[in-house]
């Protein structure tokens, strides 16, 4: 079987390569055989192949933190899942055509639903739903504001924060893209300028604004926290510009606004198995009605993988670049 592996950190396109390995043999007790039907390739793939990640892997390293798959075999043990079944792995490392997992470690997936559509639901949607739930609480009619709001994460930002009425500013870096925010909820959709500010507050009639959510760093957010409200806090859960943050002390001392991160791999790691199979239950379940829906810009095949990697890092993309490591569906 293929897979697609790294033996030295570096720039993406140039050492991720698509590698022929033994087939996995058949499963045991408690092991499911799965298919990697489709996985996304997320900017923190980007960050791990270039060695920026907040865990170093030992090399040669395989990636992927997130897939969608199909069982073709179960272990004699296994009563919760049978072949055909739809599933989420919880495990990393999906990057390959095939990949054996403990039943533990599975989640069932609706089968009637898009599977390019599942293949994101591990990261993006809990990072969302996790970031508006955990850090500041808010109730209908408040507003936060979020750059980088045509992301992944984004879009699901903006999605889950209408279903609870909330309203969302959000920044983006160009233009052309308040028509598509605005479809999935989005209130206001802003390109980041110097005047960020004082738009926001004309467009929201000065609103205290209590949540900021950022993934880019750098100097978007002294602009983020010049339209909070006095005691708001920052969630920063990106390092898209490469920078350092950047506030001032009257941000810091004489509105006291508040900087954290967030970081889904702890989330997961402490919580229980039945908060997470909770949590992915609700999230898939928004995504078979459409209420989580992320745009797709190509598929690619494993082979394809160095094209699929550069073509990701690049940006001003109109979605995601999805691979297919069993072929097209
Ligand atoms: N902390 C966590 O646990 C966690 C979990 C999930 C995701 N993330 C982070 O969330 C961010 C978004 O991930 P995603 O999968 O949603 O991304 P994505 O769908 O691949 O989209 C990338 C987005 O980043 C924007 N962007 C890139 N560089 C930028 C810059 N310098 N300034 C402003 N915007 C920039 C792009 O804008 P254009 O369209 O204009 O190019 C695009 O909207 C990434 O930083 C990722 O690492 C973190």
């Amino acid at each position: 079987m293929k897979v697609a592996q790294f033996a030295s950190f570096g720039s993406p396109a140039k050492v991720i390569e698509c590698v022929k390995v033994p087939d996995l043999n058949d499963p045991k007790d408690n092991e499911v055989l799965v298919d990697v039907l489709a996985c996304p390739i997320n900017p923190a793939d980007v960050l791990n192949i270039e060695g920026r990640y907040g865990v170093t892997p030992n090399l040669p390293a395989r990636l992927g933190a997130e897939c969608v798959a199909r069982v073709k075999k179960v272990g004699s043990a296994v009563d919760d899942f049978k072949e055909g079944d739809i599933v989420l792995p919880l495990d990393r490392e999906n990057w390959v055509q095939q990949k054996m997992v403990s039943d533990k470690n599975l989640i069932l997936l609706p089968s009637n639903v898009d599977p390019l559509q599942l293949s994101m639901l591990k990261v993006n949607p809990a990072t969302a739903y996790l970031m508006l739930k955990k850090y500041v609480s808010l109730k209908e009619g408040d507003w936060l504001i979020q750059d980088a709001a045509n992301s992944g994460v984004g879009h699901c930002i903006i999605s889950l924060a209408k279903l609870e009425g909330i309203k969302t500013i959000n920044v983006v870096r160009r233009k052309g893209l308040a028509d598509e925010l605005k479809n999935i909820g989005a209130n206001i959709v802003l390109e980041d300028s110097e005047n960020l500010a004082e738009e926001v507050r004309d467009l929201t009639n000065a609103a205290n604004i209590k949540l900021a959510i950022d993934a880019v760093g750098g100097n978007q957010v002294l602009r983020l926290g010049d339209c909070l409200a006095e005691e708001a806090t920052i969630l920063n859960y990106g390092l898209l510009s490469g920078k350092n943050i950047e506030m001032t002390s009257y941000q810091t001392v004489f509105k006291r606004l508040i900087l954290t991160g967030f970081w889904l791999m702890p989330w997961l790691q402490n919580m229980s198995r039945e908060k997470v199979f909770e949590l992915y239950n609700h999230l898939a379940a928004l995504i078979d009605k459409n209420i989580l829906y992320v745009p797709i810009e190509k598929t690619y095949n494993l082979e394809e993988i160095r094209k699929a990697v550069a073509h990701s890092a690049g940006y001003n993309r109109s979605g995601k670049i999805i691979l297919t490591p069993n072929g097209p569906f």
